[in-house]
């Protein structure tokens, strides 16, 4: 068992449990694939990060993209946190799941105008500006709305995150935020403009973060910039590290939260600003579990190529084995569990060579066994798809011994719905 899901996946008595609801007996009351999420265990890691930054002024936003149901936005709103978001849909979603705008974080390099205007009218907390072109349209819809436009820039701190380079996003070569120099001739154009109010900056420099140095680097280089805006008469409410805490998915040592936020406030000094941070994997990834059914074991033709478990989910639900060569534990959840183990790639129905959970795992399987694939809580269903027709998993939300459905699996109807072309009449422009 790693210890990423303890305490709250959990033996008893043979059966593998997420909280105290047996696996087994889910899958085969709601069917597979389905994503299954702890409560308790987002609600403490949320506690933690708070605990962790406690002594500074403190602002968590959680982000939205990595799991955007609305039943965890809810949980997030109701244990206090804001929102960072990256579209339209996320605001939308965050409003739906009774969230308040005010506590929401826009970031992204291509706002629209239409998202431009929906985050004025519902008066968001602030825009995290990627580039020059950006704030001029800002400050143009504040001005055709007759409004203020809250803002920060993001500053790319130029620091080597050492993580993916899919989901590395500070260096000069990343498409995100704008170098120093460049940041600063905004903030003089800003300030003097009467419909944009300064309010922050921020960064993000990347994902699955493990290591400290890079964040506290960029971090110091952040404040040398919140220094020189100070001699220039600009003063910042706040300072938003972005997120990126990685966690453990095999044996990652994870960031030590503690450290973190001490070093946060060492670093900070006398400074007066809000420290924000805008986490989602470190927040939800180790509190989801994706469980699937074998459909068929295919036993290796030659003695060097593999064994498959051909199992009910697969790229689709969880692309990020093929996307990042991301590696999943995977656990067999069946209650009796002394089948002799073999060597098996775990390997979805999708006609693609890329679709596979996992290789080379080594697991006692029958034909009637059912698997949970581990840490799958974030960046797992927000980017699953209807490739080859597949409908979308549903969601379960575990608190205690009890479970409630918080996304019904999607169905062909549900698929169908949007296309037209049949019988509708043609268009010309
Ligand atoms: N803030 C901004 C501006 C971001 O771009 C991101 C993630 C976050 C916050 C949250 O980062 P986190 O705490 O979750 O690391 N799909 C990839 C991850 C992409 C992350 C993109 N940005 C994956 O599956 O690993």
């Amino acid at each position: 068992m790693t210890d990423a899901h303890a305490p709250y996946l959990t033996e008893v008595d043979g059966h593998l449990c997420l909280e105290r609801v047996d696996l087994h007996g889910l899958a085969d009351a709601v069917g597979t694939p389905a994503y299954v999420y702890s409560k308790a265990h987002i609600t403490d890691a949320i506690e933690a990060l708070n605990e962790a930054f406690a002594g500074v002024d403190f602002n968590l936003h959680y982000a939205v993209k990595a799991n955007s149901n609305l039943a965890i936005l809810k949980l997030c709103s109701d244990l206090g946190t804001g929102f960072d978001i990256v579209s339209g849909g996320e605001l939308s979603r965050v409003i739906a799941a009774g969230g308040d705008p005010g506590t929401v974080i826009f970031s992204g390099v291509g706002k629209t105008v239409e998202e431009i205007d929906f985050a004025l009218k519902v008066g968001i907390e602030c825009f995290n500006v990627e580039s020059e072109a950006e704030l001029h349209r800002i400050a143009e819809r504040a001005e055709v709305s007759g409004q203020v436009a809250p803002i920060s820039i993001r500053v790319n701190p130029n620091v080597d995150a050492q993580t993916h380079p899919y989901i590395s996003t500070g260096l000069k070569q990343n498409k995100f935020g704008v170098q120093p120099d460049q940041a600063l001739a905004m903030y003089q154009a800003a300030a003097e403009n009467p419909q944009l109010n300064i309010v922050g900056i921020d960064c993000h420099i990347g994902s699955q973060i493990t290591e400290i140095e890079p964040l506290l680097d960029a971090f110091t280089n952040m404040l040398s910039l919140v220094d020189e805006l100070a001699s220039m008469g600009i003063e910042l409410k706040h300072i938003d590290l972005g997120g990126g805490m990685g966690i453990v998915y095999q044996d990652e040592t994870p960031l030590d939260l503690q450290t973190y936020g001490a070093s946060v406030r060492q670093i900070l000094g006398g400074r007066g600003q809000t420290i924000i941070l805008e986490p989602g994997r470190s927040i939800v990834a180790n509190a989801g579990v994706l469980l699937t059914r074998i459909e068929y074991l295919k036993q290796a033709a030659e003695p060097d190529a593999p064994n498959f478990a051909v199992v009910d989910a697969a790229m689709n639900d969880l692309i990020r084995p093929a996307l990042y060569q991301a590696w999943h534990d995977v656990r067999v959840v069946n209650p009796d569990r002394t089948l002799p183990p073999d060597q098996w790639d775990i390997v979805g129905p999708v006609c693609e060579s890329g679709d596979f959970i996992a290789k080379d795992r080594t697991l006692g399987l029958d034909a009637s066994s059912v698997l949970a694939v581990l840490s799958a809580g974030a960046y797992g269903m927000v980017q699953a798809s209807n490739y080859n027709s597949r409908g979308r998993a549903c969601e379960i939300m575990v608190d205690g011994e009890t479970f409630e459905l918080i996304r019904r699996r999607e169905t062909i109807t549900d698929q169908l719905r949007l296309e037209t072309g049949l019988d509708a009449s043609r268009n010309a422009l």
